[in-house]
């Protein structure tokens, strides 16, 4: 068994937080053992609760037009969540739940060594780059300030370009938010071009 199935193993019967007692399965990821890229949300929702995959609700739909918008070969991508059980009535995660969880996201993208993450909407981003050794960035700011921005950052050995983007939950209601949402995404495929 490779590290990676074993990391899958070990987190799908985590009882490390309340979240384990009200959750039908653990989303801990989908995708490429070897990717370019890495999406990172916030947590899985109903529908992701119930199919044990991230992204497969309205959210996903969002992020799954973007993908295609942009030719993306999702054999080359993950996608992973900061909390890998549902909070409840989808509430933020909270300090604790973080704490808990992240080791299981932290331990994944040391074992998957993505050259590029997209960090959708604020809870994500704030974390990878308060967990990371940023390059050139002086305070962390909000996805407001920050979405659509190349960040280089070594995360705890791993050298990786960060882009934040807004949420793909988020433009379902902010309509307004939708055209930087996919525009911001033009840089990433800029990046996969010259990766490949
Ligand atoms: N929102 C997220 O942040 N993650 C999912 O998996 C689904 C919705």
């Amino acid at each position: 068994m490779t590290d990676f199935e074993n990391l899958k193993n070990v987190c799908s019967s985590c009882t490390k937080c309340e979240l384990s007692k009200t959750r039908t399965n653990v989303v801990f990821g989908r995708g490429s053992s070897n990717p370019d890229l890495l999406f990172i949300g916030e947590a899985p929702g109903k529908n992701e609760d119930e199919q044990g995959i991230p992204f497969c609700g309205r959210a996903g739909d969002n992020l799954n037009k973007l993908l295609e918008e942009n030719n993306v070969d999702i054999n080359k991508i993950f996608i992973a969540n900061i909390l890998k059980c549902r909070p409840p009535e989808n509430r933020d995660p909270k300090n604790e739940e973080m704490e808990l969880c992240t080791p299981y996201l932290i331990e994944q993208i040391k074992l998957l060594k993505p050259k590029i993450i997209c960090t959708l909407g604020n809870f994500s981003s704030k974390f990878v780059l308060a967990n990371g050794n940023i390059k050139e960035m002086k305070k962390i700011e909000g996805i407001t300030q920050i979405h659509g921005k190349l960040i280089e950052i070594n995360f705890q050995g791993v050298d990786v370009k960060v882009v934040p983007i807004y949420h793909p939950a988020a433009i379902i209601y902010r309509r307004h938010l939708k055209d930087d949402f996919f525009s911001d995404f033009k840089i990433i495929n800029n990046l996969l071009k010259e990766e490949n």
